[in-house]
């Protein structure tokens, strides 16, 4: 397994948001957390990466326990996090913004430059000069990914990629997993069932910090009953 999370215990103050979370990624596989707002989804990913360090557990990436390392330790043995509010950087540009994920960890070969970006992304390539915050949500969201790829990631977690965008943009960011998933292994959430059916093997599906049901996809495409029980339906 590339990453073994096992029974992970998170907490906000005296909150006990995560109640025992365990799920696993094989090298490779695009893998959906699924939820309600609220079950828990961003925790996860925040915990994997050490933002809010689990009190109790195990993050098992390449077999070692990760879990009470610095985000940026973590960060640094392959792992991106392009979290729910893109975090671009307002008053640089979108090259700018490129640049600051540029943080390589000891080892990696540089598969992603600029270079590379702006060939693979020409929207990105036409924006290079422009200020980041004067994106729209569909194009920041481009560049909070191809900025996390900046660090050469092996395991990449996308939280709620598709948050706020418009349909046919959503479309665009589904094209862009299918693309990176055939070079990385991918972890994204989402709140409704339809992206995560068509661009995860499998899902885990989050209700109030636990995992409480998991299945691949096909299974679960079949499953309404699950769907109606812990999904929006939209
Ligand atoms: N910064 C925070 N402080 C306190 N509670 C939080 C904070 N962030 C999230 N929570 C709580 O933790 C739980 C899980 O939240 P979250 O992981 O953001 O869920 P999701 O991403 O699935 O919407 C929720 O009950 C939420 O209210
Ligand atoms: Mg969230």
């Amino acid at each position: 397994m590339m990453l073994d999370v096992k029974d992970i215990h998170t907490y906000y103050g005296e909150s006990h948001a995560l109640q025992g979370v365990t799920l696993s990624i094989e090298e490779g596989e695009t893998v959906c957390l699924l939820g309600r707002n609220g079950a828990g989804k961003s925790t996860t990913l925040r915990s994997i990466i050490g933002l809010t360090p689990p009190r109790r557990g195990q993050v098992l990436f390449d077999g070692v326990d990760v879990a009470g390392r610095s985000a940026f330790r973590i960060a640094r043995k392959g792992m991106s996090l392009v979290p729910e509010d893109r975090r671009i950087f307002p008053g640089l540009t979108v090259r700018e913004n490129l640049q600051i994920g540029d943080y390589r960890r000891p080892g990696a070969t540089q598969a992603w430059t600029i270079e590379r970006i702006f060939d693979e992304y020409p929207m990105l390539a036409e924006l290079a000069n422009q200020d980041g915050s004067t994106l729209s949500g569909g194009q920041q969201q481009m560049l909070a990914v191809a900025r996390s790829l900046m660090s050469q990631p092996r395991l990449l977690l996308l939280d709620e990629p598709n948050e706020g965008l418009a349909p046919v943009i959503v479309q665009q960011i589904g094209q862009l997993i299918d693309q990176l998933a055939r070079t990385t292994t991918i972890l994204f959430t989402d709140q409704s069932v339809h992206f995560a059916l068509k661009h995860a093997r499998r899902a885990y599906i989050l209700e109030k910090g636990r995992v409480v049901h998991t299945a691949s996809s096909d299974d679960l495409r079949a499953d309404t009953d699950t769907q109606h029980r812990y999904l929006s339906v939209a």
